[in-house]
């Protein structure tokens, strides 16, 4: 498969959704952020890369990092985890609240914003440190120990976080959180404002296309059965609403976030991260979606 030649074609082929989209806007820092951004790498679990574009600069991760805050949240505390969350698709925007007051503050899944929260809740639980951990766990997996919080998105997500606000107490109000709500925001609303680049996020993400281990570290991230499960919540809850369109135009196991970051993986041969933050109306990115698309099209591989 020459990786090389599709990714060169990748940017000319997805130019025509450029201006279909908007950037997200509730902060400055993702609204001020060039329309015409794309970049893309993807990474084979041999480790070998292929870029194109804005690959090796940083953007706002946003929801992605539910991915990570996931994968550490089922190494504390594994099967349990599916206890105080579901892993249903939520058919609903990310945020809803109506959904998580008619099923009684267990959220319907760890993608969206309740089931994120009832994640921070874990890792504050099982750590001394929750904000060094979700840091370190990056860094390590990426291979970048300079990735950092951005303090000032991370500020601007509290001021104006007041969905997440309420979702955050009503979980409590439920018994779903065991630590202040107070904590449990301040972890959410900083791992939404980690900044990493398409080419940090490919490699912190393909040990789940091999099986749990990191080519690049040579170690076990996940177990085999932890690595599909992960992935089978990302086929089903990781586009939020729109995660049977992705499917049906893509077909791979995906985490967007409103940052216009998408990473998605095929098992067995590479984890792929595109970036470009005009959004559609589920708040996923135009351009990724479309350079996915042509990736699966091109290649005739998907998991399907
Ligand atoms: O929680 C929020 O509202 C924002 N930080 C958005 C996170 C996100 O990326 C959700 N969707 N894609």
């Amino acid at each position: 498969m020459d990786f090389n030649q599709i990714l060169k074609e990748i940017p000319q082929n997805v130019r025509p959704v450029f201006g279909k989209g908007r950037n997200a806007d509730y902060i400055p820092a993702l609204a001020a952020v060039p329309t015409d951004k794309f970049g893309m790498v993807l990474r084979t679990v041999g480790d070998e890369c292929f870029q194109t574009g804005d690959a090796n600069e940083r953007f706002s991760i946003q929801s992605i990092s539910k991915l990570f805050t996931l994968s550490l949240a089922i190494g504390f505390v594994g099967e349990e985890l599916w206890r105080r969350v579901g892993r249903e698709p939520s058919g609903n925007p990310f945020n809803s609240l109506v959904q998580l007051e008619y099923e009684h503050g267990v959220p319907r899944n760890p993608l969206i914003n309740a089931g994120a929260l009832v994640v921070c809740d874990v890792l504050l639980s099982y750590t001394e440190d929750a904000k060094q951990a979700v840091l370190d766990y990056v860094r390590v997996l990426s291979g970048a120990f300079d990735i950092a919080y951005d303090e000032a998105v991370a500020r601007s997500e509290a001021r104006t976080g007041f969905i997440n606000l309420a979702l955050a107490n009503f979980l409590k109000g439920h018994g779903n959180l065991e630590n202040d709500v107070d904590a449990v925001l301040d972890l959410y609303f900083h791992q939404c404002a980690l900044a990493m680049s398409c080419s940090e996020l490919s490699r912190a993400a393909v040990h789940l296309a091999n099986g749990g281990v990191s080519p690049s570290l040579g170690e076990t991230i996940l177990t085999r059965a932890q690595t599909k499960r992960i992935n089978a919540v990302m086929l089903t809850c990781g586009l939020y609403d729109a995660v049977g369109e992705f499917a049906y135009r893509v077909g791979l196991p995906a985490k967007s976030g409103v940052g216009g970051g998408i990473v998605a993986v095929l098992p067995g041969e590479y984890a792929v991260a595109v970036w470009s933050p005009e959004l559609d109306a589920s708040g996923n990115s135009m351009a990724g979606g479309a350079a996915l698309e042509y990736l699966t099209t091109v290649t005739g591989r998907s998991i399907f």
